[in-house]
């Protein structure tokens, strides 16, 4: 029924936390779809909101780095019809739900934590069939969004708490916790408060905000006393205010607290507290010089998003900050290795220099050979190692960057494992940035791992220099490994990981454990590892500690926060095992996971939440649920929810740009291959994609409606040569498009726009932005780039126009075809694209691992057919016409098959303007 409301205005307020909270308050008008909502959202900040958004509490307590939040916001139906709510909170990805009730009206709707397909089938029961919003979406790299939307009463309210919980994490010296705000509107009461508790003691605490102004700065309140600091910011409603007459707010952005703790003791800090202890180990220990090879993938791909400059950018830093004791080398690869020098150099002021020059010539072209450039540089660490120059206790680590996968030399993925790991035999440590998404990202985490390193995904965006030097300065000062910490077998039955390949310096490594005896007053705490030079080894004793008599007033998260804590990483450390170990391992390793979960209300992979939400109009009780997303769904829904975020303006675009001869699946190339069909379905935030491999010069029918008296035929073309991969790709290079009713006709072809109406002909060319305004037609043309055609009362297209280098040997310019208003045409419509304008039920299962990684296959349910397709993305050019966005989509094979109705060739025509 998600379509049909009887209330004149929707409205919907977001509220989300970050480690935060973002808060959007939109006013659309109701069935008129996404475009209508856009265009309404700017409307709202000049209208009079109604809804009123009464206040938002941001409640944070950390204790010994585990944070509990709760977000209370209330809201406002002041308007005398029931309204929407939509409560939306993003948290981080690492954090889990532990609660969240709506009150309405004095009754309180508490959610429950249940067995993850106990919750399904309960929810499948509740619902219609059809309906697949969950209420947990992925959000940009760290966070994940959680929203619930409620329908309340006139002249009613309703007040959403959320709680979750998270173990901060030590990066590079510091723990961080972010609350991003975005209310959009001015808020009654609005308040964030932070209480953290460190019983080692506060080294350092910074509070500030991205959007603090001077004017808000003063508001940011901070009191730091030994181990314990309170932060809070309560702007009131007029500070909240852009300007003293405004009604838009200054609030927008992220509220970060950074701090660290002070670190005494070599061992660490050892809590022993309500019959469980948690330790945390950082110690403090001397520089170790270091041998580093950087390899860097410089083939054509590194092109996109500007990957290179963002490279060579960042290098330049991480050259500059290479310590004068470390010696460094730096090897470059497409299809070819090339290195900057033969040998390792000492990272002199010279070398630094001469290297930096080296770096910023570096320019893209060719394919990808991971092996050998792999292979090039553990060979020069070798030769420096064997060097007498270099001493002995030294480290050596590689660090690779690449966006691809390996597409020349030796490209099986297991045999390059292999040989890499033969080659460093375990004498140095691999680190693996993979660039993009397009990257074969598990490949990389594995080859990184069988090398006692670890990967990292570098997002595309402008902050990716940040990205790469951060990860280095992480990665670049190894202190200890095979860290392993030891604690009295007799006295602790259920430990999580106590044994560790690497400590970087700035992290932190936490094990947590219940005890057998509450009652302990010496609990022996022994670690040893590998150092460089000599081994490490530190023991201690540490006692139990009475918190509720230290500290009485803070009771709630002391008094069990070690329990949760553990509970916390414990179930971390078996979901992580679910990957590995026999049959048997992961079912137990599961089943614990489950029943912990279960038990102290976390939402995880095994669990979900189930919503009890009211509805004020149908005066029933419903129920959604939220789940915690595996890092598989988050993959596929990362840029789906980028995607949408960016792209709910259009209603229904089905777009459509290239052929290839080449199938998809054996293709690694990224020009050709792509499918060249998509159909995106905002509602669903996903898309499908096919391709229609034909001879060129075939004539297809693309949308037809008898109705409404509208055709739009597409003919391909081919490329101007066979390229010398051996692959002849088809193009769209000319459409026809007709109006029957209004008597227009148009042909766009490469060069030229030629429109018929009454027996009068009038051409437009792509050299020129031109518009044409007709009682039935308007077309605009932006120069060399796109036409938008408008028929009236009935259809919106875009074509884009690919061009190609002149001189290019064999590709040549090609059209893009792009609906972007379709909603007057009949429910007759087909064609190859028509057939999806009313929208096509499908249902996706069984995600599983496909030919080419990271591209899942998964079985699809559609018009009764039972189909394996393939997770892939596609360009859509419509809004950024010359870059393109990636969409991900489902790829439906043989040319559409199961998917479009009848089979491809049923949709050739005879001619441009021909129904037949
Ligand atoms: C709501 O109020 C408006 C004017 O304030 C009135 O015209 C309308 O009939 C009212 N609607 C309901 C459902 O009471
Ligand atoms: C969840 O929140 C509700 C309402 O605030 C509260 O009554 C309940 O005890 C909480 N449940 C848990 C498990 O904390
Ligand atoms: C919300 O509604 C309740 C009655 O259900 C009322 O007592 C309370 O004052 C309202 N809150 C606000 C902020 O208006
Ligand atoms: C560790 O990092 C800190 C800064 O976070 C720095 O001052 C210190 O020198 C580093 N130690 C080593 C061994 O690299
Ligand atoms: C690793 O180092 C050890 C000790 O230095 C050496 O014996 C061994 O051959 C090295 N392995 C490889 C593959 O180089
Ligand atoms: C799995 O759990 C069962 C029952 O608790 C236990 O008997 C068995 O030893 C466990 N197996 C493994 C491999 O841990």
């Amino acid at each position: 029924m998600s379509g049909v409301r009887t209330a004149l205005l929707l409205w919907v307020w977001v509220l989300a936390l970050s480690h935060g909270a973002r808060i959007i308050v939109q006013d659309a008008s109701t069935s008129k779809g996404p475009e209508a909502a856009a265009k309404n959202i700017k409307i709202r900040s000049t209208e009079n909101a109604k809804m009123e958004m009464y206040s938002v509490k941001v409640d944070c307590k950390v204790t010994s780095r585990f944070s509990h939040t709760v977000i209370t916001s209330t809201a406002l139906n002041k308007a005398n019809f029931s309204r929407e709510a939509v409560f939306n909170v993003e948290l981080p990805k690492t954090a889990f739900i532990t609660n969240f009730s709506m009150e309405i009206e004095g009754q309180t709707y508490v959610s429950e934590v249940k067995e993850k397909e106990k919750a399904k089938m309960e929810y499948k029961k509740a619902v219609s069939s059809g309906q697949t919003a969950g209420l947990v979406r992925a959000s940009g790299r760290n966070m994940e969004k959680f929203s619930v939307s409620v329908n309340i009463a006139a002249n009613s309210n309703v007040t959403f708490t959320l709680t979750y919980e998270e173990l901060l994490k030590r990066q590079l010296g510091q723990y961080e916790l972010v609350i991003r705000v975005k209310p959009e509107q001015l808020v009654q009461q609005f308040e964030i408060v932070a209480d953290i508790y460190e019983p080692q003691g506060i080294a350092f605490l910074d509070a500030h905000g991205t959007f603090i102004t001077n004017e808000l700065l003063p508001l940011v309140e901070k009191t730091v006393v030994d181990k314990k600091a309170h932060i809070s910011f309560s702007p009131t409603l007029e500070q909240q205010r852009e300007c003293p007459d405004c009604s838009g707010t200054l609030i927008n952005g992220d509220f970060i607290i950074k701090y660290d703790v002070a670190r005494a003791e070599t061992i660490g800090d050892v809590q022993i507290v309500n019959g469980y202890f948690v330790h945390y180990f950082a110690p403090i220990l001397p520089r170790v010089p270091k041998n580093v090879m950087f390899v860097i993938d410089k083939s054509t791909s590194m092109r996109d998003g500007n990957k290179m400059q963002q490279t060579r950018e960042a290098m330049l830093t991480i050259l500059d900050e290479l310590h004068q004791d470390d010696f460094f080398g730096i090897v470059v690869f497409n299809g070819y290795i090339s290195q900057w020098k033969e040998s390792l150099t000492k990272a002199t002021i010279k070398s630094v220099t001469e290297a930096k020059a080296y770096v910023s010539q570096i320019r893209q072209s060719g394919w990808t050979n991971i092996n050998d450039a792999l292979m090039k540089s553990v060979e020069i660490l070798k030769i420096g190692r064997q060097d007498h120059k270099l001493s002995e206790g030294i480290v050596s680590l590689i660090i690779l960057l690449t966006d691809g996968q390996p597409t020349t030399g030796v490209t099986n993925l297991n045999t390059i494992q292999a040989n890499v790991r033969g080659a460093i035999g375990g004498n140095m440590s691999l680190f693996c940035l993979g660039f993009g998404e397009d990257v074969s990202y598990s490949f990389l985490d594995v080859l990184a791992r069988q090398n006692q390193g670890l990967a990292r995904r570098i997002y595309v965006g402008s902050d990716a220099p940040v990205q790469l030097q951060g990860f280095y300065e992480e990665v670049s000062s190894p202190l200890l490994s095979e860290v392993n910490l030891r604690y009295p077998d007799n006295l602790v039955n259920s430990l999580t990981t106590s044994h560790y390949k690497q400590l970087f310096n700035g992290s932190e490594i936490v094990v947590a454990g219940r005890l057998t005896d509450n009652s302990l007053d010496n609990f022996l705490v022994e670690v040893s590892a590998q150092g460089f030079e000599d081994d490490f080894s530190v023991s201690s004793q540490a006692s139990a500690q009475d918190w509720n008599l230290l500290y009485p007033e803070q009771e709630y998260i002391f008094g069990s926060f070690t329990e949760r804590l553990w509970a916390y990483l414990t179930i971390q450390d078996l979901l992580s095992k679910r990957g590995t170990g026999t049959v048997e391992e992961k079912a137990n390793a599961t089943a614990k996971a489950l029943e912990m979960s279960l038990q102290y209300n976390f939402v995880t992979p095994l669990t979900s939440m189930v919503v009890i939400k009211p509805d004020a109009d149908l005066g029933s009780v419903g129920s959604q649920i939220a789940d915690k997303l595996t890092e598989d769904e988050r993959m596929l829904k990362r840029l789906q929810v980028q995607q949408a975020d960016t792209r709910f303006r259009v209603p229904q675009a089905v777009t459509m740009q290239r052929s290839s001869y080449a199938s998809p699946r054996s293709s690694m190339n990224f020009v050709d291959g792509d499918p060249h069909f998509i159909i995106e379905l905002p509602e669903r935030e996903d898309a499908l994609c096919f391709n229609i491999d034909d001879k060129p010069g075939t004539i297809f029918n693309l949308v037809r409606d008898p109705l409404g008296g509208i055709l739009v035929n597409g003919q391909t073309i081919g490329d101007k040569k066979v390229a010398p991969n051996g692959k002849m790709n088809t193009y769209f290079g000319r459409f026809g498009i007709v109006h029957q009713t209004l008597g227009v006709r148009l042909e766009v072809t490469t060069q030229e726009i030629t429109v018929s109406q009454d027996g009068k002909q009038v051409k437009l060319y792509w050299s020129e932005t031109a518009s044409l305004k007709g009682a039935n037609v308007d077309l605009q043309v932006t120069k060399d780039l796109s036409l938008t055609v408008n028929l009236r009362d009935s259809v919106r297209f875009l074509v884009i126009l690919h061009k190609v280098w002149k001189k290019h040997p064999y590709h040549q310019d090609y059209l893009g075809f792009y609906t972007l208003d379709s909603h007057l045409l009949s429910p007759r419509v087909h064609g190859l694209l028509g057939q999806f304008y009313h929208g096509v039920q499908f249902e996706v299962k069984d995600l599983r691992p496909g030919e080419e990684l990271q591209k899942p296959d998964a079985t699809m349910l559609v018009k009764g057919h039972e189909l394996t397709v393939t997770r892939g993305w596609q360009k859509d050019f419509h809004s950024h016409t010359k870059k393109g966005d990636l969409v991900p989509c489902w790829f439906i094979h043989s040319n559409g098959g199961g998917l479009i109705d009848g089979d491809h060739t049923d949709y050739i025509m005879s001619g441009l303007f021909k129904t037949f």
